[in-house]
Parts: structure tokens; C-alpha cells; sequence
């Protein structure tokens, strides 16, 4: 048992709507729940995972330490969006040590960006399906300029980044610590402020990630066209509490076609897995982030994908020992909390 064992770090995950955090700690009872906070940022002041204003959001980190006591320095961080690419390649099979110095030419046509200006890292996953002389590999790049914005946004919040990791793999991790994938399809689906990230796992083992610029941000964005208002209404008019300003009819409008057009896009991804694994049925939709929330949404999905569509409950293996953490706050906000469970789950010195 690891009491008073200081390798444990707080998990952030950064989005473009709020800051969640989550700090995981091993007790008597095993992996408990120690702390989890949330706090909403200044709209615009990050999109799609770049940080248009470190100031405000490293002000907003500060504000949610203090107001939820966190009082650890050590952090893991996510990155997602589209200046991060995750993509499954194949090479010819060879040593890690090998293809750590070779991976810059195997990578160089995959990545859109110049390769002097990417960061690179990679997973052996194991021998091609296709080729025993051919090995499938995970290839991460990341450009250097977000790293470096995300490193000094923890700087400058006074937080000590330990590990940076990648949303949907650590979406995957969290899903690993409730759930058990071996032998089924599963779709992790994360629909955020700003993006979406699609992660389709064959026998628990990532086949298929993409991440598209679609979010729950679409609705606010109709709604401003609609009736002249800030983001910050939308937000508010969204939850359907001001009936006088925006009818029940209108929103119900804007919704569908927001939804629908989720709907269009995970059939697209869902349906390249397909074509390339004809005989296979993904069975069980897992969403998180907060358009998990939407009723509509899900109903559509597990129509129009034939699954069962459910929301992801990142907390349900662990002891929760915070008594300002009760039933209904956690259950509200489970989907959310996902990303920064798996990062939480993350230990100091973790590659
Ligand atoms: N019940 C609900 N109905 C409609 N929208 C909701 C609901 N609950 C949450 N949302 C929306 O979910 C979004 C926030 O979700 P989330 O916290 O997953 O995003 P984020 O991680 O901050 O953003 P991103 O990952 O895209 O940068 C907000 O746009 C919020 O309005
Ligand atoms: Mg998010």
C-alpha cells in the first residue's frame, strides 16, 4: 500500500469550455478519489486545444486549486485537436532503439506539418495482421509550439508538468480502469466545447482515432445567429430556462440539426472501421464530454449506428473519500471527468 507515497500527480484536462481536475490517491480501499474540481474558462481564450491566452487561463487554474484545495504542484496534462495527430502506421519490424532513430523518415509522410516543427513519439503495438515482417506502431506528433504553450501555461500557473499525454489515450486509460473490452468493438466518443475525439478499440487495442472540429459549441453558435446575444446567453439559453427568449421550438430546432450532423460524422468514422473490418459489430458507444449530456444525441446515435449508447462513468471503480463529492454532483459530472481521471490515474516518472 502506497500511503503518503508522493509519486501521485493531479490530473487536468484542459478544454475550451472548463478546467476539470481530479486527484487520485491508493488508500486501504485501493484507488480512491480524493479531490475532483471543475471550472468554466473565458470563452475564446482557448479553441480546439491552442491557448490563445495563457493569462486568463493560467488565472482560472490558480482559482480552481484554491477553491477545490488542491494542493499538489505535480501535474499530468492532455493535449488534443488538430495540431496533434495520432495515427497507426506500419513499418518493417525492428528494435525500438531502431525505430527511435529512424522515426522522423518513417513519419515524415504522415504528418501535414513540417517535420522539424512536430515533436514525435510512438507505441509498438505488435505484428502486422498482413505482414509477420511488418510491425504496427502508433505515431504521436504533436507540434513543438503547443507543447511549449502548454509547458509554460503550467509555468505560469506555478504547476510542475510531469507527464503531457494525449486526450483520447488517456480517455482509453480511463475507460480501462472501469470497464472490461476484451473480446467486443467498443467507440469511445468524446464531444467537448470545441472537438470531438473518436477512438474505436478492437479487443481493448486502439484500430481507429480521429478527432473533428464539431463540439457542443455548434448549438451556441446557432443560437447567436438566431437571436442577437454573447456566447456567454447562448450558454445559458441552451438549458432551455428562458422559454421568452428562445422557445422550446427554436431550441429543440437547433439541437437536432447540431446533433444530427454528430450523427453524420461518427457514421462516417464508424463506417471507414467497417469497410475495414467487414465482419465486425461495434456493439457499445461510450461517450463522455458534455454532449454525452444530450438526450437527443444519444437517442439518434444508437439509432443510426445500431448500438447501445451509453455514458461513461469514470468514477465507478473507484473509492470516493471527499464528502464534498456526493452522489449527484459525481453523477453530473462523470462524463466530463473522464479525461482527467485517466490522466490522474498517471504516476510521476511514467513515460
Ligand atoms: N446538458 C447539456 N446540454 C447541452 N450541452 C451541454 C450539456 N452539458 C454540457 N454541455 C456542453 O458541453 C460543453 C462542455 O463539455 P466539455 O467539458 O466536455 O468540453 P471541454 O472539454 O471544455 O471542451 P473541448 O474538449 O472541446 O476543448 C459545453 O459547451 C456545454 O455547454
Ligand atoms: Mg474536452
Amino acid at each position: 500500500m502506497a500511503f503518503g507515497k508522493k509519486d501521485h500527480l493531479i490530473g487536468l484536462d484542459i478544454g475550451s469550455g472548463s478546467i476539470k481536475a481530479a486527484e487520485i490517491v491508493e488508500t486501504k480501499h485501493g484507488g480512491t478519489l480524493k479531490n475532483f474540481g471543475m471550472i468554466d474558462i473565458a470563452h475564446g481564450a482557448i479553441e480546439e486545444g491552442t491557448i490563445n491566452n495563457p493569462e486568463t487561463v493560467a488565472e482560472s487554474l490558480q482559482q480552481l486549486f484554491k477553491s477545490s484545495g488542491f494542493n499538489e504542484n505535480n501535474v499530468a496534462v492532455s493535449i488534443g485537436g488538430y495540431s496533434v495527430i495520432v495515427k497507426k502506421i506500419v513499418v518493417q519490424t525492428m528494435a525500438e532503439e531502431q525505430l527511435q532513430e529512424t522515426i522522423h523518415f518513417e513519419a515524415e509522410q504522415y504528418i501535414p506539418f513540417d517535420i522539424s516543427d512536430v515533436n514525435l513519439d510512438f507505441q509498438i503495438l505488435g505484428e502486422s495482421e498482413s505482414n509477420p515482417n511488418q510491425m504496427n506502431v502508433f505515431l504521436v506528433a504533436a507540434k513543438k509550439e503547443m507543447l511549449d504553450d502548454y509547458i509554460n501555461l503550467m509555468n505560469l500557473a506555478g504547476l510542475n508538468p510531469c507527464i503531457i499525454d494525449v486526450e483520447s489515450f488517456a480517455l482509453q486509460n480511463s475507460f480501462e480502469a472501469s470497464y472490461d473490452a476484451q473480446n467486443q468493438d467498443v467507440a469511445l466518443i468524446d464531444i467537448g466545447a470545441s472537438k470531438t475525439s473518436l477512438n474505436i478499440l478492437k479487443n481493448a487495442a486502439s484500430v481507429f482515432m480521429r478527432d473533428v472540429s464539431l463540439g457542443c459549441g455548434q448549438i451556441n453558435q446557432k443560437i447567436m445567429s438566431l437571436i442577437e446575444c454573447s456566447f456567454e446567453e447562448a450558454e445559458q439559453l441552451k438549458y432551455g430556462n428562458t422559454p421568452d427568449k428562445l422557445s422550446p421550438d427554436d431550441l429543440k430546432g437547433i439541437v437536432s440539426s447540431v446533433v444530427a450532423d454528430w450523427c453524420t460524422e461518427i457514421r462516417r468514422a464508424l463506417d471507414f472501421f467497417y469497410s475495414t473490418y467487414p465482419d465486425d459489430q461495434i456493439k457499445r458507444i461510450i461517450l463522455s464530454g458534455g454532449g454525452a449530456n444530450i438526450a437527443e444525441f444519444r437517442k439518434l446515435l444508437a439509432t443510426e449506428a445500431s448500438t447501445e449508447v451509453e455514458i461513461i462513468n469514470p468514477f465507478q471503480n473507484f473509492h470516493i473519500e471527499n464528502k464534498k463529492l456526493d452522489d449527484a454532483f459525481i453523477k453530473q459530472v462523470a462524463p466530463q471527468a473522464a479525461i482527467c481521471m485517466g490522466l490522474a490515474m498517471r504516476k510521476v516518472g511514467d513515460k
